[in-house]
């Protein structure tokens, strides 16, 4: 009973995996149920030929009541051995291939070259540009994607260092990111929600908090969020707005609206509305954003940003107050 239990309990976690915010089994995308459905074929006719196999095994396993002719045995060789795998295998090809994009280049084509939403993989986190549209600035962002409901977008993929992999499992995807090359992926999400997106390709020692969440949301909202980025944030005077230029925060990171523009590091702009601090590695709290800035390290490992813990705690806290803030 006890292995039941463990049993049971295992295939739960197991198949809890097959829901939620990562999964390529609960598809929101058009892209991730295609590929959900060339699983399940798979799965599905692969599971009725191994029955109809260990079937005729077992069958052939309780001995033989006379003897086959020769014929027969070949007729069986024909038909079970060659005719049937070939006509099978073609047919799962033609399905597999037909899914792919590139074949049909009409879903690749169907966004127009200047809506691309740049995405570039950098140890460890996401640098994304908004373009220009119908008469709203574009904008830089990070670790953040939010997109339009039933709308098809594609991403113009490229790495700053080495390579890493975009990958949305609940919507589609993926692709790899390579420095120097420019790779081109459309999506369409249909369902609204929140999900999350790992990096695909091991890209060093934090590969594994280098994640980004995607909020799908509907046409209005996205338009308001699109119009409220654009406009970036307004300067409001505080101590740690101060600060956070006078420790050098500003150096790397843009708030847009109160900073010049840093562009080394994340753009901070409305950090508040992102859930994580540090492309994953964190959720967005004050005390995670300060423990973030006094030492990034201890966090993620081998990323980018030195360690501030000679800044005196109070500025910190200051600094973290108004990042949290921006909202
Ligand atoms: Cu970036 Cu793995």
């Amino acid at each position: 009973r006890k292995r039941t239990g463990l049993l049971l309990t295992s295939s739960a976690l197991v198949l809890a995996g097959c829901t939620g915010r990562q999964s390529a089994l609960d598809p929101a995308g058009q892209e991730a149920a295609e590929v959900y459905h060339l699983f399940a074929v798979m799965v599905i006719g692969g599971g009725i030929i191994w029955l109809a196999v260990i079937g005729l095994l077992l069958h052939a396993c309780r001995g033989q009541r006379r003897a086959w002719s020769e014929n027969e045995a070949s007729r069986l060789i024909a038909w079970g051995g060659v005719a049937f795998p070939v006509v099978v295998l073609f047919a799962l090809l033609v399905y597999a291939v037909w899914l792919m994009p590139t074949i049909r280049p009409w879903v690749a084509r169907a966004v127009p070259e200047p809506t691309l939403i740049e995405v570039t993989g950098e140890q460890f986190w996401w640098r994304v540009r908004y373009p220009a549209e119908d008469g709203m600035a574009g904008f830089e962002t990070a670790n953040e994607l939010r997109l339009p409901i039933g709308e098809r977008v594609a991403f113009s993929l490229s790495a700053a260092d080495v390579i890493h992999s975009f990958w949305i499992p609940s919507l589609g995807g993926k692709m790899d990111m390579i420095p120097g090359r420019t790779n081109v992926l459309s999506l369409q999400a249909t369902k609204t929600g929140v999900y999350h997106a790992p990096c695909a390709e091991f890209c060093g020692t934090s590969h594994a908090y280098m994640t980004f969440s995607v909020v799908v949301m509907g046409q209005d909202a996205y338009d308001d969020w699109r119009r409220k980025q654009a406009s970036g944030n307004q300067p409001g005077g505080s101590e740690g707005e101060r600060l956070f230029a006078y420790h050098g925060c500003a150096g790397c990171h843009s708030v847009r609206g109160t900073t010049p523009i840093a562009g080394l590091g994340p753009d901070l702009t409305y950090f508040a509305d992102r859930e994580t601090v540090g492309a994953g590695a964190l959720r967005n709290t004050r005390e995670n954003v300060e423990r973030f800035i006094r030492d990034p390290s201890s966090v993620k490992p081998g990323s980018q940003m030195p360690a501030f813990d000679m800044v005196p705690h109070g500025d910190i806290a200051a600094i973290a107050e108004f990042l949290t803030g921006l909202r």
